[in-house]
């Protein structure tokens, strides 16, 4: 009996001291963000059918909607000029990062997120789609119009079942699998709070992390931001604040499932989401508020949009940092 608990004691010293401590790979900040990020010219038709025309980086930084102040980095959208609904869209940017990611703790540092009523669409998400061979997306920071919560939605080619430990709600299955039924896949809404104005009253951080067991997001405000997160350092396993999201691999490789990601940012109006065709303009909110159509009295999106240039000043997102911790 005794040498075996003592083995037994042991064994179990030895796994919580098992997992190598998280290093910092990347921090993009105000003295190199441009550096790590291309930015991609194109109108949004040509990914989801968006009334947004991304712009070059030059052109972006000559009108304001890529600039860098008071060691943030400001990424927004034209709000001065008007456009014909029958244009390519209002004018903005989507930057994808040079480098790519399998897995980590990706900490992204808010002084801001995009603000407005209707027909915005903005997003901060991870994926791969270089290669043909195998997909993988993870939205971080995406809903449309004046929603409240944040919608995170999961994206793979592999078979793959999770199984969700929280929230205890979800949109759709838990069959993240992309191609088993084109635009599937799993969603997750957040907690009340962590969209539009609510997020940027309350939030500043946004930690999500991808392991071969489990991915987890957290919100962070001020007051709770781990003191180990501070220091570059941080030790998820030690947090007190509980994630708004915990999936973990029911059937699915999770090494295989989520990898090669980039980062893209991108803001985009109407379109398959947010707009009247086939998106939610006409519908109510998740919570109930009136539909865009209704707050407007603009039965066509991209009408809205194209002529109120000033509805969209808040339409941006500010960076203090984005970082990635990888365990060597
Ligand atoms: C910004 O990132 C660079 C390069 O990673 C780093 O050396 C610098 O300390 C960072 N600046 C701030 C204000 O954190
Ligand atoms: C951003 O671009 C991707 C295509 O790469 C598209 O699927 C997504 O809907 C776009 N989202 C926004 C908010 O522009
Ligand atoms: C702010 O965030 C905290 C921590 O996540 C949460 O408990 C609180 O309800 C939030 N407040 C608002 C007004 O959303």
């Amino acid at each position: 009996m005794y040498p075996n608990a003592i083995f037994v004691g042991f064994a179990l010293v030895s796994t919580t001291v098992a997992q190598t401590p998280y290093g910092l790979t990347w921090n993009f900040n105000s003295s190199n963000f441009f550096d790590n990020f291309n930015f991609v010219e194109a109108p949004d038709s040509a990914f989801t059918n968006g009334f947004a025309k991304y712009v070059s980086q030059d052109k972006a930084e000559s009108n304001g909607l890529a600039t860098i102040a008071d060691s943030k980095v400001r990424l927004g959208v034209d709000t001065t000029n008007n456009y014909a609904a029958s244009s390519t869209g209002r004018e903005s940017v989507r930057l994808q990062s040079r480098e790519s990611f399998d897995n980590g703790l990706l900490v992204a540092d808010f002084a801001h997120i995009p603000v407005s009523g209707c027909g915005m669409w903005p997003a901060f998400w991870i994926y791969q789609g270089e290669t043909s061979s195998s997909y993988s997306e993870i939205d971080i920071i995406e809903n449309v119009n004046g929603e409240s919560r944040n919608s995170h939605s999961f994206y793979t080619s592999e078979k793959c079942t999770v199984n969700r430990v929280i929230p205890d709600v979800s949109e759709r299955t838990e069959d993240c699998t992309y191609d088993r039924e084109p635009g599937q896949g799993c969603s997750y809404m957040a907690h009340e709070g962590t969209f539009n104005q609510g997020f940027n009253d309350n939030y500043s951080i946004v930690a999500t992390q991808i392991e071969s067991d489990g991915i987890k997001i957290w919100y962070f405000n001020e007051d709770e931001v781990p003191e180990d997160l501070r220091w570059d350092n941080p030790a998820p396993q030690d947090w007190s604040v509980e994630p708004s999201l915990h999936i973990t691999p029911d059937d699915c490789d999770f090494d295989r499932a989520w990898r090669l990601f980039h980062i893209v940012i991108n803001i985009t109006f109407c379109g398959g989401w947010a707009g009247d065709i086939g998106g939610v303009w006409n519908n109510p909110g998740t919570l109930g508020e009136k539909s865009c159509a209704a707050q407007t009295g603009q039965v066509s999106c991209k009408a809205w949009v194209g002529e109120n240039p000033g509805d969209f000043e808040d339409t941006y997102f500010e960076f203090n940092s984005i970082k990635l911790f990888q365990r060597s």
